[in-house]
């Protein structure tokens, strides 16, 4: 390839094409764009990463639809390796690697593995909503440590941690989530620490989903729990490129051990439970994992600069609205209590503002009054977005 095409594939371009986007069939952009601005779902606008549609059109040419061979995932485990050690400075052994279909069957999977039915399961609500789903499919009960708002965002309490772990023998799982989704904040090395420690002292496995973590921005550092001292022992990471290069339809995730006889024990449950990726799933995060790099810093640097318009343009022009800047995530968490939004705050906004976004109640406590809002995408759309904010809501406060 002619080293043009190589600087242009690294090209990320600030556009969002409604036409293809809807054409393309893909869950966010249906036939409700653009009346109705989709900014509900974890999914950025601006994919598909050309080298990675580039290798796709190959496989396709190929014909490509078979099952897909050991080697191709040994290549992705040995990319995905990689980009988390320059990424993130850990370089998980590939051969501690393995394949699911997707974070939350990574998450599920692993509470099969390593709980009995009677355990239970600490969650840190408000919490991307799936999670709140474990009791009720897994029978396992689930504990809340839930995050706290302060003036300056929010917080962990560590003594709240470590209360619930003294008090409740049942609980074998902490489900970090890191970082978090929809607060969008990042845990310091500090309190990494303290999980660990506890962790270990209650003989806790931690499952740290840390599929946001390639949107880590300045100010603050992703580190993988599995870094940390003692953490190996008790930790299993679950992740993917889903996030970071828009491609949830393509069914691919790892699950990572540091420690081989966690890797043995998740190995024994049955293999239709820790699902399997996609042929073209593994093709994509290999070429992401392994060209990415700078198509990524793009990315991320965008979403830096729209993370502080965002936050600029709510506190000059929509006081009353309650957002604090996110350390990570492409993600929102919008406090409306000053406008009383219901039941179904996302709901509401759509219907005042055109701006469809989740409703926060479903991410358990700490979720009423808010929506959670998606600003991964072009920097006009996100003009487009807050400017229907600014509309719809400017005077709407209830008195
Ligand atoms: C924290 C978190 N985990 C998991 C997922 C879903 O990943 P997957 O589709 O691979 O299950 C998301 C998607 O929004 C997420 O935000």
């Amino acid at each position: 390839m002619a080293h043009a095409d190589n600087l242009d594939m690294a090209l990320l371009h600030d556009h969002v094409d409604i036409d293809q986007k809807v054409a393309s069939g893909n869950y966010k952009w249906d036939l409700r764009s653009p009346e109705f601005i989709p900014a509900f779902v974890a999914e950025h606008d601006l994919g598909p990463f050309p080298a990675m549609q580039a290798r796709l059109h190959e496989v396709v040419e190929l014909g490509g639809f078979g099952y897909p061979s050991t080697s191709a995932f040994t290549r992705m485990a040995e990319a995905f390796s990689g980009w988390s050690s320059r990424r993130h400075g850990w370089a998980p052994d590939p051969a501690l690697i393995v394949p699911n279909t997707s974070v939350v069957q990574g998450v599920w999977s692993c509470i099969e593995a390593f709980t009995e039915p009677s355990a239970a399961v600490v969650l840190t609500p408000p919490i991307y909503f799936p999670f709140n789903n474990i009791g009720a499919t897994t029978g396992r009960r689930t504990v809340d440590w839930p995050l706290l708002r302060g003036e300056d965002g929010w917080h962990y309490d560590m003594n709240f941690l470590t209360h619930l772990l003294a008090t409740d023998p049942d609980i074998q799982i902490l489900l970090l989530c890191h970082p978090h989704n929809p607060t969008g904040r990042v845990l310091t090395v500090d309190e990494l620490t303290e999980i660990v420690k506890l962790a270990t002292e209650h003989d806790v496995l931690i499952i740290s989903d840390e599929i946001h973590a390639d949107f880590t921005y300045p100010g603050a550092r992703h580190v993988p729990l599995a870094t940390l001292p003692g953490a190996a022992d008790c930790t299993v990471t679950v992740t993917s490129g889903i996030k970071t290069f828009a491609i949830g339809g393509l069914r691919t995730s790892v699950t990572s051990f540091a420690n081989p006889a966690l890797f043995d024990q998740y190995r024994r449950i049955p293999e239709n439970l820790l699902g399997s990726s996609s042929r073209l799933g593994f093709e994509a995060a290999t070429i992401g994992w392994e060209q990415g790099d700078h198509w990524v810093d793009q990315l991320v640097d965008l979403f830096d600069r729209h993370r502080h318009h965002l936050a600029s343009r709510l506190a000059d022009q929509l006081p009353e609205l309650n957002f604090h800047l996110p350390q990570s995530t492409f993600l929102a968490w919008l406090d409306l209590s000053a406008y009383g939004p219901g039941d179904r705050p996302g709901r509401w906004l759509r219907g005042q503002c055109g701006i469809d976004c989740k409703d926060g109640p479903l991410f358990g406590q700490g979720g009423t009054d808010h929506a959670r809002m998606t600003f991964g995408t072009s920097t006009v759309m996100l003009d487009e977005i807050i400017d229907r904010l600014v509309a719809g809501l400017d005077g709407g406060k209830v008195s």
